[in-house]
């Protein structure tokens, strides 16, 4: 969206069997020509699986746990979002890259076929990171209905099918994990896990150092552990999306830090519609052993 055009739910359009956004589909030769440095550091997830939680974490590990750095300016800016063309304030991922030096923090939400090649030929640190289905699903769900550019969710039983069926922006989350996890040794992508992350924040956070080959000391780390923590979080104006005018994301109808727990999943969906889901769930994950857990 460039400044002057009118804001809207835009319609996915797919790109090689992908619905993405119309905004990123349009401009797809340009994000898939992007070229990284060696250096750069990738962070994917699919939507709403934690992303902006993990990209503090490296944004501070990186920093040397410095509390000014999560503060310096809000986190699309300092890690900017490869394939989005952002409505304003935030200018497109490309145009911010453009702008700053290797080696850079990069978010996308691309399934691993539509990651740019350049990541995987310079040999990129990935890190993604996974949240189980029905969570990553409710999160979705609610964001979807605060965010004005993506698609109208809609009603929340049909919404379930979408997503069983992978009509969402960014397509089949079963596609998205498998997908990643299946080349996580041959590429040396981190898979982390949300879950963890929520039961063992400290842990999580010291393998995420451990995979940038740094070596902080604890008291620093029990600093990123705080700082990180969703209370914190949600009153740093600088990654809790309070910057995106009320236009663009309508906090007031579901706020983007909004609860941040595992097994919310259990107040949305009835017995009968989570036992459809998990025995689509079953089919849909054969053959692949993620171990991902609902509750903790
Ligand atoms: P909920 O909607 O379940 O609350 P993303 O950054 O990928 O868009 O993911 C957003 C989800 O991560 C939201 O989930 C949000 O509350 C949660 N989240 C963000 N920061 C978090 C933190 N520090 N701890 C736990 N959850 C966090």
């Amino acid at each position: 969206v460039r400044a002057g055009d009118t804001l809207h739910r835009f319609p996915l359009m797919k790109i090689r069997g992908i619905p993405l956004m119309e905004h990123i589909a349009q401009n797809w030769s340009s994000i898939w020509a992007f070229r990284p440095d060696p250096s750069d550091l990738l962070i994917s997830t699919y939507p709403k699986a934690g992303t902006t939680w993990t990209q503090e974490i490296v944004d501070l590990l990186l920093n040397n746990g410095d509390p000014d750095v999560s503060k310096r300016a809000p986190i699309p800016v300092r890690i900017p979002f490869l394939e989005i063309f952002s409505p304003p304030p935030i200018p497109s991922g490309l145009d911010l890259l453009k702008d700053m030096d290797p080696p850079r923090v990069i978010k996308t939400h691309l399934p691993i076929q539509l990651v740019p090649e350049g990541f995987w030929e310079n040999k990129c640190k990935v890190i993604y990171v996974a949240r189980n289905a029905k969570d990553n699903l409710v999160s979705y769900y609610h964001f979807d209905r605060m965010n004005q550019t993506q698609p109208e969710p809609g009603p929340w039983d049909g919404y379930i099918r979408k997503f069983m069926k992978g009509d969402l922006g960014w397509g089949s989350w079963y596609d998205h994990v498998k997908g990643y996890w299946k080349e996580r040794e041959r590429r040396n992508i981190l898979y982390l896990f949300y879950e963890d992350m929520k039961e063992n924040p400290r842990q999580e956070i010291i393998r995420i150092m451990k995979y940038l080959d740094l070596s902080l000391s604890d008291d620093i780390i029990d600093r990123i552990v705080q700082l990180t923590s969703f209370k914190a979080m949600k009153d740093n104006p600088m990654a809790n999306y309070s910057f995106m005018p009320k236009p663009v994301f309508d906090q007031s109808i579901s706020p983007f830090m909004r609860k941040g727990e595992v097994g919310d999943w259990a107040n949305h969906f009835s017995p009968e519609q989570a036992k459809v889901f998990d025995e689509d769930y079953t089919r849909q994950m054969e053959g692949v052993d993620i171990p991902f857990r609902s509750n903790i």
